[in-house]
């Protein structure tokens, strides 16, 4: 589909991967309803969405780990593949067809094993998974257990005297060598990959997928849990696995921050349905993605928006409010689902929504979540509300990362004004904000506290230091009456 100004954008001339009319249904729940999107060769595509949007059942039917309900995915390796070769390979009824270094593959027809060793399809998982007692070497070479076993002609004799086998294991060690060197885990080669910290984990299993050399990378949520540092190297990552091994990447993402820097095309869900589909810059200014997720510009669709959220939040039930008890997905849970097993289509209770669907209309999940506990932020204020802001000037708490002008209103609305309040938040402080924001462990991750107390104490940060220069270049109040 051209999604804008009726020309052919990039992604839709010769794709690497092509979905159409996917449709997935779960009994009665139609998790993804008739989705149609392309991945530009060497693109960094993000498909992005509030929880529950469908975003990992996309991933789980394009790796085969459901079969979708309905719906054509087609991978394509080499470039200009013919429309009538694909519809040749769908009529016949076959999985694929290739040669000479070109070839198609019908995903939906294929078995998840199929996709990552024929099609080169490779993804990681929103929980992790590798094989937590294994070394990180083991888990970069079980990766690759493909061409050792080709070379052994699958038998142990084959394994210990074949030259190949040999030559295919100094191959496979090499190329081990190479993504550990890439995703800076040399150190830590003979570690068990459950002892390393969260952050490292992820890269490991990031350069276990490129240890398959796939054409079409899949990341779910690979910057959950990051800490900005961290996020900011995985994007460096990112661009590297792109432009020099020319791998396509897709990508699902929560942080707006990450997918608007990096991504070549977005492709916007929202319960299951396609609701934009373009670049950064034409998603961005989308109406209907400004309203649902990225929080807004100026001060009066800012106003239309809460109201809109007040009359929903007027409309549920108090106790109805998102994150009560939502999983603290980041860490805690993360670290025990290391596991090895690679199967289980069966999203495990930290993936699913904790909105209610009511709630998560209007929830701008992607970190802005403009979902409306007001109601009960009476019953239980913030710790250290005030009224109003210390002699009417709030600080400009959008100089915090991560906090956008939807969530300085939300904040504001339940008496948060200044750094110095933010600074004081204990950890049950943060996490009723997070209650309040249905923000799922961001504040902690993306450390709001720690910027706070620097902002109050009068110092910049790297983002408040780009954002005033974004805001007002000139205006000596640029940090909006901070004291
Ligand atoms: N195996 C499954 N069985 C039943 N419902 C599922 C299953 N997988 C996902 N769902 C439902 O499909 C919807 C989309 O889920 P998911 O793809 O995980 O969303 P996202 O990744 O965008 O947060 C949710 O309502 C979820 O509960
Ligand atoms: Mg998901």
């Amino acid at each position: 589909m051209p999604a804008q100004g009726g020309t052919l954008s990039s992604w839709d001339d010769d794709p690497v991967l092509t979905v159409e009319h996917l449709t997935m249904r779960f009994g009665g729940l139609v998790a993804v309803n008739d989705l149609s999107f392309n991945v530009g060769r060497g693109d960094i595509t993000a498909l992005i969405g509030p929880n529950g949007a469908g975003k990992t059942t996309v991933f789980n039917c394009v790796t085969g780990f459901y079969k979708p309900t309905e719906g054509r995915i087609v991978m394509r390796h080499g470039r200009n593949v013919p429309e009538s070769l694909i519809a040749s390979v769908t009529n016949s009824g076959e999985q694929h067809h290739h040669e000479d270094g070109s070839g198609v593959f019908l995903l939906e027809r294929m078995p998840d094993f199929m996709i990552s060793r024929r099609a080169k399809v490779a993804r990681t998982f929103q929980n992790i998974r590798l094989f937590a007692g294994m070394t990180v070497l083991e888990n970069l070479l079980v990766a690759q257990h493909n061409p050792l076993m080709v070379a052994s002609n699958f038998t142990i004799g084959g394994l210990i005297g074949l030259p190949g086998y040999k030559k295919s294991r100094a191959e496979s060690i090499d190329k081990a060598v190479y993504w550990m060197e890439q995703v800076r885990l040399i150190d830590r080669a003979d570690d068990p990959a459950g002892d390393l910290p969260y952050g490292a984990q992820r890269r490991l299993e990031i350069a276990r997928a490129m240890c398959t050399d796939p054409h079409l990378l899949c990341l779910d949520e690979p910057a959950a849990g990051l800490n900005p540092r961290e996020s900011a190297e995985l994007n460096e990552l990112l661009q590297f696995i792109r432009q020099k091994h020319g791998t396509s990447i897709l990508l699902i993402e929560h942080d707006m921050g990450v997918v608007m820097q990096i991504s070549d095309h977005i492709v916007v869900l929202d319960y299951g349905e396609k609701i934009s589909d373009g670049d950064a810059e034409f998603v961005r200014n989308d109406p209907k993605v400004i309203a649902a997720y990225l929080g807004v510009e100026d001060e009066e669709e800012v106003e239309e928006v809460l109201e809109e959220d007040a009359a929903l939040a007027a409309g549920k039930s108090v106790g109805e409010a998102p994150g009560e008890d939502s999983p603290e997905r980041p860490l805690g849970t993360t670290q025990t689902d290391v596991t090895g097993d690679e199967s289980g289509p069966v999203p495990k209770s930290a993936e699913l929504d904790p909105i209610p669907p009511a709630a998560a209309a209007s929830a701008a999940a992607l970190g802005e979540p403009a979902d409306g506990p007001a109601a009960d932020a009476a019953q239980t204020p913030m710790a250290g509300a005030l009224s109003t802001a210390r002699d009417g000037r709030p600080d400009k708490l959008t100089r915090i990362s991560g906090i956008g002008p939807v969530n300085e209103h939300k904040l504001n609305a339940h008496g948060i004004f200044h750094f110095d309040q933010i600074a004081a938040w204990t950890a049950e402080d943060v996490k009723q904000a997070e209650s309040y924001l249905a923000f799922d462990g961001r504040i902690a991750r993306e450390d709001w506290v720690g910027q706070a107390r620097q902002l109050a104490a009068g110092e910049d940060t790297e983002f408040s230091r780009r954002e005033d220069r974004k805001t007002s270049p000139r205006d000596p109040n640029g940090k909006g009456g901070a004291k």
